[in-house]
């Protein structure tokens, strides 16, 4: 039985991925095998020896510590476009609060009173207070063109917006899925000075943090307003809540509130509700349940954050044996050397390296005797060693 704690509530559709006869999943669980959570912080959580996977039901992994579990031989898997849709419809629904004047019209009639007839003269009275613009024609640029840029990239161009985007990284695979019609900017500097709209879709990561601050704005195109449905700090909101009341950008929708950002005029703050719909929530949970599953019977890595992509056929003969190793020479010598001395023949075997770690699988012919994972335990490099995977 593999064990599985929740760290936070995860898509029903998802654990069902996770068969009763195999797996116990609970909330409250000891000596987990893995561990499927969203936006739990991990960095000060106490690692249980037994873990060995981490599956995160999105795609910011910025509260697990990925660096340390690298090291102790843990792979974290997330589920990168499970949420993408979700949060473009989000970005499509901000930029239509902004340009239409919404949340103040809304208000304003919130706080109309008297009878029907009163309150209709009130509302053509105050309408002209909240006359907006069209999204058709403006423009959007996009921060970050991963499987969420994109969508919302070409979502925009489909409502008549130019786009330019921005994305020094594309993969080959999301340039082919962008709209042709997306113009592409050199620079965030060069994007900024021609945007009504920008969006961010990065990662928060070193090279992200305070992407767009006080210096940056200063090339705001006048009327400017910024989304950010990526991640807290990507936006520096003191720069930001400054730029408005300057009146150089025109105002600020995010994902993450803070004391400065809350009540201020031109800010709409939500409560990280960008993949918060039940479709998200369910293709998350149910990526990421399949995946670790997949790498806790199989050895299987797909979509890991910190792990390379691996994947070797079973055949019904085979035991595996799973190796986690420091990606240094002579390592599969030193297994391959280990399973031999043991008389076990080697069937299959797959080795892959990613950055500092390296996996290999090998498939034997004879059932794995206790002192083999021993003695590759006691090997220099070796991180894990698992056998009896199904
Ligand atoms: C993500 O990184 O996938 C989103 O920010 C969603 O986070 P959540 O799963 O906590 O809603």
């Amino acid at each position: 039985m593999y064990k599985i704690l929740t760290l936070n509530n995860i898509s029903v559709k998802g654990l069902e991925r996770l068969p009763r006869d195999g797996y116990e999943v609970a909330s409250e669980i000891g000596h987990p095998d893995a561990v499927l959570l969203r936006s739990f912080k991990m960095h000060d959580w106490k690692i249980p020896t037994t873990l060995k996977a981490i599956g995160r039901a999105g795609a910011g992994v910025n509260n697990i510590p990925v660096d340390k579990m690298s090291k102790l031989g843990i792979p974290v898997f997330n589920a990168p476009g499970a949420n993408a849709n979700a949060v473009k419809e989000l970005v499509l629904a901000g930029m239509l609060l902004a340009a239409r004047n919404l949340l103040p019209a809304w208000q304003y009639v919130n706080n109309l009173s008297g009878a029907d007839s009163e309150i209709s003269k009130q509302v053509e009275a105050g309408k002209k207070q909240f006359v907006g613009y069209e999204l058709a024609g403006r423009t959007l640029g996009v921060i970050g063109l991963g499987a969420i840029g994109v969508k919302v990239a070409n979502a925009a161009n489909a409502l008549g917006m130019n786009v330019i985007g921005y994305d020094p990284n594309i993969t080959v695979r999301n340039a082919w899925q962008l709209s042709a019609h997306v113009k592409q900017a050199n620079s965030v500097e060069d994007m900024l000075s021609q945007v009504e709209f920008l969006t961010l879709h990065v990662p928060f990561i070193d090279a992200t943090n305070n992407l767009i601050n006080q210096e940056r704005l200063q090339n705001a195109k006048s009327g400017l307003t910024i989304l950010n449905f990526s991640r807290n700090g990507i936006v520096n909101d003191v720069a930001v809540s400054e730029a408005i009341k300057a009146n150089i950008i025109n105002g600020y929708i995010t994902d993450f509130p803070n004391s400065l950002l809350i009540g201020h005029e031109r800010v709409v703050a939500l409560p990280h509700l960008g993949a918060s719909t039940g479709e998200a929530e369910e293709n998350c949970a149910i990526m990421v349940a399949e995946q670790v599953r997949d790498y806790l019977e199989n050895g299987t890595i797909k979509n890991s954050v910190n792990f390379p992509e691996m994947k070797m056929p079973r055949t019904k003969e085979g035991n595996r044996l799973l190796v986690v190793n420091a990606n240094v020479p002579r390592m599969i010598e030193r297994i391959s050397a280990t399973i031999a001395n043991h008389n076990l023949n080697i069937m299959d075997m797959l080795n892959r390296s990613r950055g500092d770690v390296a996996c290999t699988l090998v498939d034997v012919d004879n059932e794995i005797p206790q002192e083999v994972v021993d003695s590759l335990i006691a090997t220099e490099g070796v991180l894990t060693v698992r056998t009896k995977l199904r």
